[in-house]
Order: C-alpha cells, then sequence, then structure tokens
C-alpha cells in the first residue's frame, strides 16, 4: 500500500519563542511542565504517523489534545514548529505560499464541524464555492455541483437556501464542497460532532457508503471512540499533543498499551467489533491421507479437508481417536457452522447451534481456523486488565 499522507516528527508550539520548548521537550518534558516553565502551549509533541492510499484514518482524543492542531498542520492553517508532512512522499512544510494555495486548492479539502455556508447563496453556489475560486467555468462547474449533491443525497436541494435545511442536510453540503473539488485527501474535523445522534449515526453510514466507491484518503478527526472504532481503518490517540497508541481498532481494544487508552475502551461492545479471524485457531493437523487431511479442533471434533484445504465434512471426537490409531480418515458425517473471516462474532454466536463445531471459511472456501463457544465468551467478556496494584485484595 502506498503512503498517501506522512507525518514524521511533527511539532506545533504556540510561542513566539519556539527553541527553550522544543529543547525542553526534547529532554523528555511533557506538555504541563513547558507550560508551567516557559507558558509556552505545545500543540504538537513528536507525532508521527503514516496514512495509507485509501485508509479510513481516525484521529481520536479528549478535547485539547492536539487533534485540530494536526489537521490544521496539514492544511497550513497552522504553520508547523518542526518535522515533515509527506503528501506522496514530497515534503510540503518548506513549500511557499503559491504552492501551497496549489496544494489547499487541488490536492486536500476540509470539512469542519461548523463550516460555514453563506446564507445568501443557494446551495449549489455554496457547493460550487471552491471550484469558482479554481477559476473552473460556469457550465462545468454547475454540472459538477450537481453531481456531487446528488452523491450525497441532496440532489433535489440544490436551488434552496441554507437556512431551509437541517443540520444534517447543511453537514452534507460542507461535504459535497469538499467532494466537489475532487482531492484525493479529505480531512473532516469533527464533522458530526454536532449532529444529533439519529443524524449522525445516518451521516456515519453513508460516509462509508460513500468511501466504498469514492476510495479516497480520509483523516478523521474525532473525540469519540465509538465513531472511531465504526469508522475507522486505523485509529491515533492522542493525549496532550503527543501520540500515544496506533492501530486497527481490534488491536487497539484488545491491547490498550495504557490507562488512558483503555479507559475509553471499557464500554465497548466487543460482540461487535472482533470478528472470527481475531479468534479462531489454526487447528491441530491429526492426519494426512489420500482423502485429504484431519485437522482437528479445540472440542474435540475435526474437519476433514479435501487437497485444495475445503471443508468436506467433520468427525466426532471418537472418530478422531480412530483415525489417531488407525491412521486412515472415515467418510466425514457430522455437520459444522461455517463463518467468514470478518464475521462479528455477534453473527458468530447467532450462527452457533448446539455444539457443532464452526470453521472460518475464506472467499474460496478454504479453511482458516476453528473457534468454539469458549472462543467467543473469553473474548466478547474480556475486560482490559488493570495494573497490578490496581483491584488487588489481601487477606
Ligand atoms: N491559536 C492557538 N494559540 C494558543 N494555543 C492554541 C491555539 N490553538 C490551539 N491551542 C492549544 O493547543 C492545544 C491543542 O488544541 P486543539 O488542537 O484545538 O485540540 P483538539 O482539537 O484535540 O480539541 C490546546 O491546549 C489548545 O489550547
Ligand atoms: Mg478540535
Amino acid at each position: 500500500m502506498t503512503e498517501r499522507l506522512q507525518i514524521q516528527n511533527l511539532y506545533k508550539i504556540f510561542s513566539s519563542t519556539l527553541r527553550p520548548a522544543l529543547e525542553m521537550l526534547a529532554k523528555g518534558g511533557n506538555k504541563n511542565e513547558v507550560f508551567e516553565k516557559l507558558g509556552a502551549v505545545v500543540g504538537l509533541n513528536n507525532v508521527s504517523l503514516s496514512v495509507p492510499e485509501g485508509a479510513m484514518y481516525m484521529v481520536m482524543g479528549l478535547s485539547g489534545s492536539g487533534k485540530s492542531t494536526l489537521a490544521r498542520c496539514i492544511n497550513r492553517l497552522n504553520e508547523p514548529s518542526g518535522g515533515k508532512i509527506l503528501l506522496d512522499g514530497r515534503d510540503i512544510v518548506p513549500l511557499g505560499e503559491e504552492e501551497l494555495r496549489e496544494v489547499r486548492r487541488t490536492r486536500i479539502s476540509m470539512v469542519f464541524q461548523h463550516f460555514a455556508l453563506l446564507p445568501n447563496k443557494r446551495v449549489i453556489e455554496n457547493v460550487e464555492f471552491g471550484l469558482k475560486l479554481r477559476g473552473i467555468a460556469p457550465g462545468e462547474r454547475r454540472r459538477r455541483a450537481e453531481e456531487v449533491l446528488s452523491v450525497v443525497g441532496l440532489g433535489r436541494w440544490g436551488y434552496h437556501f441554507p437556512h431551509e435545511l437541517s443540520g444534517g442536510m447543511r453537514q452534507r453540503v460542507g461535504l459535497a464542497r469538499a467532494l466537489a473539488t475532487d482531492a484525493d485527501i479529505l480531512i473532516m474535523d469533527e464533522a458530526f460532532s454536532a449532529l444529533d445522534p439519529l443524524i449522525r449515526t445516518e451521516m456515519q453510514d453513508e460516509l462509508l457508503r460513500l468511501q466504498r466507491t469514492l476510495n479516497k484518503t480520509i483523516l478523521f478527526i474525532t473525540h469519540d471512540f465509538q465513531e472511531a472504532l465504526k469508522l475507522g481503518t486505523r485509529i491515533a490517540i492522542m493525549s496532550d499533543g503527543e501520540l500515544v497508541r496506533e492501530g486497527t481498532p481490534q488491536s487497539i481494544v484488545l491491547e490498550p498499551g495504557s490507562d488512558y487508552v483503555a479507559a475509553f475502551t471499557r464500554e465497548v461492545d466487543r460482540a461487535r467489533l472482533f470478528d472470527a479471524r481475531s479468534v479462531m485457531r489454526p487447528g491441530e493437523p491429526i492426519l494426512q491421507s489420500e482423502r485429504g487431511a484431519l485437522i482437528g479442533e479445540a472440542g474435540g471434533a475435526g474437519f476433514v479437508l479435501d487437497r485444495d484445504g475445503k471443508v468436506l465434512g467433520t468427525l466426532d471426537a471418537e472418530a478422531c481417536g480412530q483415525a489417531r490409531a488407525g491412521g486412515e480418515i472415515a467418510a466425514p458425517s457430522g455437520d459444522y457452522v461455517s463463518v467468514p473471516p470478518g464475521a462479528k462474532l455477534l453473527d458468530v454466536a447467532r450462527s452457533y447451534r448446539d455444539g457443532r463445531p464452526i470453521a472460518v471459511v475464506d472467499d474460496d472456501g478454504k479453511f482458516m481456523g476453528s473457534l468454539g463457544a469458549d472462543d467467543i465468551l473469553a473474548r466478547i467478556s474480556s475486560t482490559t486488565p488493570k495494573p497490578a496494584s490496581v483491584g488487588e485484595h489481601h487477606a
């Protein structure tokens, strides 16, 4: 996968004197210490991350952790105090005004929480705005604006005024405006945070749907961990200007790595987050024969696979024992349930029926592993381990 956007050792200090603050950070000082000693506010402290092409990359953290500062540095509404911002491998930090304007116009689009629609202009004119700035001819920009409005489901609203639209619809206009410029990178800063819960869910689903066809590279900023889990292919978690954890949603919930991150993961619905792949086991090869292979699973039964690795059926524990002793695989007789690797545990649990073995099977029908009811239960009931000193009781 190519890296569309890379941030390397990015710093942002809000102060007229940078050097003492940067030196304190380099020596291991943190945001609070720098503020107490120097009165300088640390926005970003040595942030590095890498956004692959086509990613829905989430930046999550509490208010004041530096998320917007990061977005504003990428878009250069904030001047970085140090570090690199690579766009397709080229550092855009040293660029001059003219080149920067070009990058902002053609490569990166922003959607904010409250972006200003021009109140006395019709919706379609608001969507065209960025194209007008780019000097695109009126007919062409009208056509393009109509196209993106229908993409976001507002095809019939182009000739209305902003005040006639609901908050959710206005947010769609913002999205349409960002899409109209055809920039390949979208930065969405708390774009859905001000919406009512129902509308918000609807917009999240809409964005996921759009992304399947648009395939933009999206940097999505949110203070809501649930939103990050739902939308993200990867999540970066920020605290006091630092990036403290980065990974896939499943890996972060599984291994938060710190109390700060663990606190976000406590309320997570694990049955809807974790998939079959995350708990399956490869199984124990019992026997190889003309017929294919016999793979034992945790419950004692075994899967009989053909030469291509496809599941033919199962043998119960007794038949597996006989196969071990006699060196021959009997004709598979047992029933089993098969699930794709990406099936959420909630759905796997629903398909589970009275002790039948569960096989995880890929798109080509090949056996990948198996899992049992215990595996599902262990994963969805697991809470984040606390540090050893907490919660211990001494008799
Ligand atoms: N223009 C500014 N001048 C001084 N401090 C700022 C400025 N912008 C942001 N900050 C500070 O930088 C830190 C990060 O802010 P911000 O990036 O807006 O956080 P978030 O978006 O995660 O809520 C905060 O401590 C904030 O007070
Ligand atoms: Mg912010």
